[in-house]
């Protein structure tokens, strides 16, 4: 349709850092309307997970939409959004199931089913995503095509800190040792890479090689290592062509996650 104005849509739950803004700016370069969504979803947290703890600063992320020339945040209210008599739900289980579905056995499904509802509600002709949930945006890309969605889903490279620490509202709820223990995530990442440049393709090699750099940080616990295809997620044996590793921690009581591609 010519003329019509493109909405580009940025679903989040606050607690704002750069890793939002990179989306926000994309959405400016190329949608004429910028929403951003803010709900702390309850649907994707377990019972024994960090939804009561997850950061929330509503004054300083409304400021922040404010400043970042955004047309709306849209800050649904919990009952009307997953009101108690919600009875459907949103599932891609074959993509949901390893990596992050092993700890957090619901998760995706909390998220597919508020994106929906969310893409209904906002109606968006682009919808943006960071590289930093790698396996949630591939739960949403398989989404958008199994119902229809109208839209594109744009990936925007993950934003780090200084030291390589992938921005993250979790970020907020690490003491200052934890922070410091947490560079440990990129610099197995990066040392993977580096291994996989200088010739190594054996996976088992190469996970081995991310255990012994956390087991050199007291305050890390590996919640798991994994070298995959980009877009099935399976697991691959070796490294043959374009390859995701993902990878997530435990710094204290905080899980964090991260990836970056090889091969
Ligand atoms: P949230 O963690 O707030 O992230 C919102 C969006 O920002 C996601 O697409 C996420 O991948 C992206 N993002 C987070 N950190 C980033 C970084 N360092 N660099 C680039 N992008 C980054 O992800 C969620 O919320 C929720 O699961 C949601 C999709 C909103 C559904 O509830």
């Amino acid at each position: 349709m010519r003329g019509k104005k493109r909405i580009g849509f940025i679903p989040t739950m606050g607690a704002f850092h750069e890793g939002h803004l990179s989306l926000v700016q994309a959405a400016q370069r190329e949608s004429d309307y910028q929403v951003v969504s803010l709900f702390v979803n309850p649907l994707q947290f377990g019972p024994t997970e960090d939804f009561a703890l997850y950061p929330r600063d509503l004054s300083r992320d409304r400021a922040w939409a404010e400043q970042s020339g955004i047309d709306l945040l849209f800050i649904p209210r919990a009952g009307e959004i997953v009101p108690t008599d919600i009875d459907t739900v949103v599932s891609v289980p074959l993509l949901s199931r390893r990596w992050e579905g092993v700890s957090r056995p619901c998760h995706f499904q909390g998220v597919a089913t508020i994106v929906a509802k969310l893409f209904q509600i906002v109606k968006p002709d682009i919808a943006y995503f960071g590289q930093k949930d790698y396996q949630q945006v591939a739960v949403i890309r398989q989404l958008v095509r199994d119902l229809y969605f109208d839209l594109k889903i744009r990936v925007m490279p993950t934003v780090r800190d200084k030291d390589g620490l992938a921005k993250s509202s979790r970020n907020l709820l690490l003491s200052s040792n934890d922070r410091v223990a947490a560079t440990v995530l990129y610099r197995a990442l990066c040392h993977v890479r580096q291994s996989v440049r200088n010739g190594e393709k054996n996976s088992l090699l190469l996970k081995k090689e991310v255990e012994l750099i956390l087991r050199q940080e007291k305050r890390a616990r590996l919640d798991y290592v994994a070298l995959c295809h980009p877009r099935t997620l399976e697991p691959v044996n070796r490294i043959e062509g374009k390859t995701i590793l993902l990878l997530a921690v435990r710094i204290g009581s905080v899980r964090l996650i991260d990836n970056i591609t090889v091969g």
